[in-house]
């Protein structure tokens, strides 16, 4: 999924729900009335509320869906302050199974406070219970936010490249 937007600390401060609470937050799989807020948080970062999109990533991803869920929430004072979406995908791209992260984001005013590392590491146990032993994701090259994140968590340049073309006439 795209990521808009790059904001990167600069100073060091700590926002948000507590860092130090591990209560602070729950994580568990995303219900349909969460949905309204995950499209809020996901449009602060895009700048479009896409329902239809996400209506249908619910229904794919969601408890209930084909597969054991990958779309997690993260909930503090019983609202939604992130989410993560993510799915084993067999032998694409001529690549053994491995779980890939879709789309991640976490609420701007409970950042830095371990939600991401949280809702990253709830999906990676997931992927772990569901067989694989690697993880990937794909990001935006300006996005340093998210590349931060990634790096933190010990991520790196995998094998892969991404190519594209126009379709134009
Ligand atoms: C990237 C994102 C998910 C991180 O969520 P978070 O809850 O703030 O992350 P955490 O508090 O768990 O931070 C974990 C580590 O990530 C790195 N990190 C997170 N925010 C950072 C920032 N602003 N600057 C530098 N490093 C950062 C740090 O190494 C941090 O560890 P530290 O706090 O011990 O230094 C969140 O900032 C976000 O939603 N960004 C925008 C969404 C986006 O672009 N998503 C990609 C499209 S799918």
């Amino acid at each position: 999924m795209p990521a808009a937007s790059s904001q990167v600390r600069r100073d060091g401060a700590r926002a948000g729900v507590s860092p130090d609470s591990g209560d602070a937050f729950v994580v568990r799989t995303v219900r349909r009335g969460d949905l309204d807020q995950v499209i809020a948080i996901d449009a602060t970062v895009t700048g479009l509320e896409k329902r239809k999109y996400w209506a249908s990533v619910y229904r794919r991803y969601g408890a209930g869906g084909s597969s054991e869920p990958q779309f997690l929430v993260a909930i503090a004072k019983g609202r939604v302050v992130g989410f993560v979406i993510g799915e084993v995908r067999d032998w694409e791209f001529g690549s053994p199974p491995c779980g890939w992260v879709f789309a991640i984001n976490v609420a701007p005013q409970a950042r830095l406070g371990g939600v991401g590392t949280r809702l990253l590491e709830a999906i990676s146990a997931s992927f772990r219970r569901a067989g694989v032993r690697k993880l990937r994701t794909m990001l935006a090259r300006d996005n340093t936010l998210i590349l931060s994140f990634f790096r933190s968590h010990g991520m790196m340049a995998g094998p892969l490249i991404s190519l594209e073309m126009n379709l134009d006439a």
